[in-house]
């Protein structure tokens, strides 16, 4: 009975093993991770068709198969799922940030399937009203910040693209590019003051309690900075502040601002703006001067030949 029951765990044992990878998922890595390199589409997208099976499996989501997110998808490759397949909350969702999405809006939508208060919140954001409500695809969704969803690991891992070493550097993709800054006006000096501040030099010394972005922005739900639910918004500056900064006051917390120029310090900006226009016109006046000059020495030494000083 005992010598029974003991081949019965091994049999059950051996299941689980099989089906953490299943028959669909070889399927699909049959080809796409034998395939290597890039394919264009005929509606002219680039698509990278290689999963690396090896770092798929070490991922977060390593275990699941492709169509957990890939849900409009049947097994018979890239043949449309069943109808009725892909959840009414996913298939809604993957409607509204379908232009946000390179070549699958289900599968960027599939997230909410397992991280719904997260997918939540990160909708209500700054980053997701500009997808869903500005209707635009500047706006950060969940593989802006954590990279290809295949590879996705431990946000202790060096190669979290949201670890606190690489967060930054994440964040700055977008924040130091320039047409995003023009388009939305928020200057792409921020990362640059940031790492001029006491707070990016501790950082890049490696001062483990030196604050990110994110320690003072949030990051699921980062908010205009000026809307009243953002971490640094007035009313919350003491707050956020605090936790590092013990006794915190109204004072203190003005001590740190991307903008020393800008529109939220207006004095300091027209100040610059006056010393450039006045470094300009001494500029026009000393050129206008030496033109002058010269054609007085042309005009001198063409029509008053022989005459002189
Ligand atoms: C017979 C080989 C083959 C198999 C099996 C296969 N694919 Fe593909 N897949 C391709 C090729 C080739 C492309 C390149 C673009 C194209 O032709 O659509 C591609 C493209 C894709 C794309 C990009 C979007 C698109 O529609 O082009 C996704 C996503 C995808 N495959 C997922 C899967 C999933 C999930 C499975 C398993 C259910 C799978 N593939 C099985 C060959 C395959
Ligand atoms: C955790 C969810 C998830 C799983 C699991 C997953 N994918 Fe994806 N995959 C995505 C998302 C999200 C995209 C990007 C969709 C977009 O931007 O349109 C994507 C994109 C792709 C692409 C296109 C790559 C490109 O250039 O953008 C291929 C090919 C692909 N997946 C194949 C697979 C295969 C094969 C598997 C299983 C081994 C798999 N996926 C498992 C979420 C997933
Ligand atoms: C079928 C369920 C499922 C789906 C769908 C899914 N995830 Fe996950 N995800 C998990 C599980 C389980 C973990 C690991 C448990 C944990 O550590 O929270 C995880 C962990 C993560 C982590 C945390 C890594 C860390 O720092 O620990 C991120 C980020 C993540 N998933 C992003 C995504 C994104 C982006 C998508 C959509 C493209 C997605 N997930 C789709 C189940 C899912
Ligand atoms: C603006 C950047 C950004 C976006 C967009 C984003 N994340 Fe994250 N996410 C982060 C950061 C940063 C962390 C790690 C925070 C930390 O250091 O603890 C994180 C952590 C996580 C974790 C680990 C649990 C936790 O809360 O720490 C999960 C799961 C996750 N994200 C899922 C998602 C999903 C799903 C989406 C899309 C709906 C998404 N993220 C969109 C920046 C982002
Ligand atoms: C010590 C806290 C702190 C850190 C760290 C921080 N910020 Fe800020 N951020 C603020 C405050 C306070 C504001 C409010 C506006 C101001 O005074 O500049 C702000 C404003 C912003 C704005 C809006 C600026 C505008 O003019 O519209 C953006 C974008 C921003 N931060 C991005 C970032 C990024 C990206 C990082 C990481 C490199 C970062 N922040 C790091 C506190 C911080
Ligand atoms: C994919 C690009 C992208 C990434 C990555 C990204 N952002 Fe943004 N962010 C934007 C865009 C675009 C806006 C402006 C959205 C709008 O106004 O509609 C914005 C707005 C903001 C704002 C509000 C600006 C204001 O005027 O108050 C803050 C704060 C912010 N982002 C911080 C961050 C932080 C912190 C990170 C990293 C955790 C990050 N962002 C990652 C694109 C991005
Ligand atoms: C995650 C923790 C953290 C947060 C949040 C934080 N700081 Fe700091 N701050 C630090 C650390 C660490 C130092 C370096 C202290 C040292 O080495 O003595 C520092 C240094 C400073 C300094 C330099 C002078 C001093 O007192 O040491 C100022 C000013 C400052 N922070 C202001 C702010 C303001 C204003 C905010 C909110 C907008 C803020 N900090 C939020 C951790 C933080």
């Amino acid at each position: 009975m005992r010598r029974f029951l003991v081949i019965v765990f091994l049999w059950l044992f051996l299941l689980c093993l099989t089906y953490s990878a299943s028959a669909e998922t070889f399927t699909c890595l049959a080809c796409h991770s034998a395939m290597k390199g890039k394919i264009r589409t005929e509606g002219g997208t680039v698509i990278d068709v290689n999963v690396d099976s090896e770092r798929y499996a070490t991922s977060v989501h390593g275990g699941f198969d492709c169509l957990m997110c890939h849900k409009q998808f049947s097994l018979n490759p890239h043949e449309p799922a069943k109808i009725g397949n892909i959840p009414k909350n996913i298939a809604a969702l993957a409607g509204k940030i379908a232009h946000k999405a390179k070549v699958d809006p289900v599968a960027l939508a599939a997230c909410t399937e397992c991280h719904d208060s997260v997918y939540n919140m990160v909708q209500e954001s700054v980053h997701g009203k500009n997808v869903i409500e500005k209707k635009q695809s500047d706006g950060a969704l969940c593989t802006d910040c954590h990279g290809s969803p295949h590879y996705i690991t431990p946000k202790s891992t060096a190669t979290s693209l949201v670890n606190k070493k690489n967060i930054v550097k994440t964040c700055g993709e977008c924040h130091e590019n320039e047409n995003l800054a023009k388009k939305y006006d928020f200057g792409t000096h921020i990362l640059d003051r940031y790492y001029e501040s006491f707070h990016g030099k501790k950082y890049v010394i490696g001062h483990p309690n030196a604050p990110t972005c994110v320690n003072c922005h949030s990051y699921h739900d980062i908010r205009m900075w000026d809307d009243p639910k953002s971490p640094v918004a007035w009313d919350n500056r003491t707050a956020t502040c605090g936790k590092c900064h013990k006794g915190a006051t109204k004072k203190f917390v003005t001590a740190i601002t991307h903008k020393p120029i800008g529109k939220h310090n207006p004095i300091p900006y027209w100040f610059e703006k006056g010393l450039i226009v006045l470094l300009l016109s001494v500029f026009a006046f000393i050129v206008g001067h030496v033109v002058i000059e010269a054609f007085a020495e042309i005009r001198d030494r063409v029509f008053r030949k022989g005459g002189g000083h």
